[in-house]
This record gives structure tokens, sequence and C-alpha cells, in this order.
């Protein structure tokens, strides 16, 4: 028998229902393959500002450095909005991957065989199909670099910088090249090197870590034509390198593609095995509590940390397995199901998938 503590961090919005689908799943597969989990909710977020008036108590981060991964719901909301930047959900977020050391963030986009009909791109795009996964720097760059307010020749004026150091880019050049040996062994870096210094150096940072990997056919790409790409041929990628910035905004662009952000889980990893598991959606304010929410992403969230930080292949692939099968049988949440269809619930969903799980 294994056991794993695991932080739990429900968050806002949608956030309480996909996490518990999360946790009912895992101990479902847990029964069948021997592993018992531990969950300790850990506050953070919107609910933390409401209950304690701050977005992450140093408590919570505590709890979440002792346990062996950390999985979340999505923070933030409305009701939050007018909040300066540091009293904000979003800082939550962004505290605990530095607090953490996650500076690696994988953000798979994949369009699954049973849902080519809601991609939005032509049809023999959709056809061809893609498989990719985005590798985000997730400690660094614009998120994380100088920033503030000051008076200017023009008055008051706001900045926000982009630092990149070579270990920082090395690190997670590194994460996306083995990342890339263990698939389709081609690897896309993408930048701004036309016009940023922080970009030159990541890209000929990347060209020496190509050296060390011969096996991985590597290329650069500007992020302007990235974005372009990912639309036109995003059956072209297999794994993709990029800024904390760019990054952000390229995977919301991929997980649109799928035609499912309900359905896509991401992982955040550092040095150690401990990592946090998230859906890519947010918290979706205007359905909660309503039972409507797609709980597939977080399900798989929790099948990546078994991959990841557990070392357990075969009961995340069991987990993966349930939820193809469920889509196979044609069940879908409301976010996935064509016009004209009748949805089941999110409640539904997680019990079709837990049978399957159990079957
Ligand atoms: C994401 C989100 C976060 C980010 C926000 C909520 C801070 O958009 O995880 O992609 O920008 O990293
Ligand atoms: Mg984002």
């Amino acid at each position: 028998m294994s056991y794993y503590n695991i932080a739990v961090i429900e968050g806002d919005g949608i956030g309480p229902e996909i996490t518990g689908a999360a946790m009912e799943v895992l101990r479902a597969v847990g029964e069948k393959f021997n592993l018992r989990f531990n969950f300790n909710k850990v506050l953070a977020g919107g609910r933390a500002i409401d209950e304690v008036g701050v977005p992450l108590p140093e408590e919570s981060i505590r709890a979440c450095l002792e346990s062996d991964s950390v999985l979340l719901g999505a923070v933030g909301g409305p009701k939050w909005d007018s909040l300066p930047g540091h009293l904000r959900p979003e800082k939550a977020l962004l505290g605990i991957r530095k607090e953490l050391g996650l500076y690696a963030n994988i953000r798979p986009a994949r369009l699954l065989e049973e849902l080519k009909s809601a991609c939005p791109l032509r049809e023999e795009i959709a056809d061809a199909g893609f498989d990719m996964v985005i590798v985000r720097e997730l400690t660094g760059g614009m998120y994380f670099s100088e920033s503030g307010r000051r008076n200017g020749s023009n008055g008051h004026e706001a900045f926000d910088t982009e630092c990149y150091s070579e270990m920082e880019i090395r690190r997670i050049g590194v994460i996306a090249f083995q990342l890339a040996m263990t698939r389709g062994k081609k690897l896309v870096s993408i930048d701004k090197a036309n016009v940023l210094e922080s970009s030159r150096l990541w890209r000929e940072t990347m060209h020496g870590l190509a050296k060390e990997y011969p096996q991985v056919e590597y290329s650069d790409m500007l992020v302007d034509n990235a974005s372009m790409q990912l639309i036109r041929d995003p059956k072209q990628f297999d794994v993709v390198v990029t800024s904390n910035m760019f990054g952000d905004i390229l995977s919301d662009e991929a997980s649109q593609i799928t035609g499912s952000i309900g359905l896509l889980p991401s992982a955040s990893l550092g040095e150690t095995k401990r990592g946090m598991y998230e859906p890519i959606h947010g918290s979706a304010p205007d359905i909660a509590g309503q039972d409507r929410a797609n709980p597939i992403a977080a399900i798989l969230s929790a099948a990546m940390m078994l991959r990841m930080s557990f070392n357990q292949e075969a009961a995340a692939d069991h987990v993966e397995a349930a939820v193809s099968g469920v889509l196979a049988s044609g069940y879908r949440t409301a976010d996935i199901a064509p016009p004209g269809t009748e949805a089941v619930s999110c409640s539904r969903m997680i019990e079709l998938i837990i049978e399957e799980i159990s079957k």
C-alpha cells in the first residue's frame, strides 16, 4: 500500500465541485491500485480573502510544502476584481508557484477523436488532428520581474519588465528537451528574438541545449508567427517551450482549438517530485453551484499527478481510459455537448467515470 498526502485548494466558483470530483476519482482508483490518499483542504484565493483577509495565508504555503502534491480547482471571480494587485485571488496562484519553486508548467493540448466536431478550425485541419504539449516557464519573466509606477516625463506611468537569467532558461529548456525525447522528438521554442533582448538570450541558451540533444529536431519560432501557425497547422507541433507571458497566451489559444477547455489538465513542477495540478480553465463563477461544470479537466489533472509526481503510471492510464470510455459512449457536459443534444450534469459525469473506473 502507498500513502500520499495531498493538499487540496478548492478555490472559488466551480473549484469545490471539480476538486471534489478529482478526490472521488482518486479514492476510486486507489481502491483498485492499493493507493491511499489523505486530503488536506487548504485555504487560498478569493475565499481566503473573505475569511482571513489575504489571498495566500502563510499557513497555506506551509501545508502545501508539507504535502506530496497539490490539487487546485481554480481561483478568482468578479467579486474580488476591484481589489489592488497584491490582494487579488490570482496572487495566491503566483505565490504558490514561486514558494514551491514550480518553474515548469506542462499544458497538453490534444484534439480527442470523439470531439473533433467541437474543434473550431476548418474540417480538414481538425481531421488531421493534433497532439502537443506546451511547456511554459512559470516563475520568471514579466510576471516576476521589476514593475511599478513612477513619475516620468509624461507624468504618471507604469512599467513591467521581462528579465530571464540563463539559469532559468536552461532549466525550463532541459524539461522541454527531455519531454520531447519521450514523445515525437520535436521541439519548437517560441520567443520574440527580433525585438527583445531577453528573447535573444532565451534563443542562444536553447541553441546551446539543442547541441546536447541531437536526437531532438529543434527549431525557433517568433511568437506572432506561432500564434498564427497554431490555428493554421496545429499538427506541426509536438513539444513547445516558451516564456511565462507568451505561454500564458499561447496555451489559451491551444486549449481553445481542442474545442474543450473543460477537458484540459495541467501540471506545475519544480526540482522535487511535488507538483501542483489544476485544470487549465478558470473558476467559471457564472455556473458555480449549479452542477453544470465539466469535472474532466480536474479529473485528468489528478491522473497527471498520479503519473508525474507519484510514478503511478498504471493508475493514471486507468483514469484516462475511464474518461475516454465515458466520452466514447457519448456522454457530454453542457460545455462540450453539440447544440440540440442533451447534456449530463457534473455529478452524473463523475458517477459515470467512477463506474467505469470500478468496472
Ligand atoms: C493561468 C492563469 C494565471 C496566469 C492567472 C490566473 C494568474 O491565466 O494559469 O494561465 O496568468 O498564469
Ligand atoms: Mg492563463
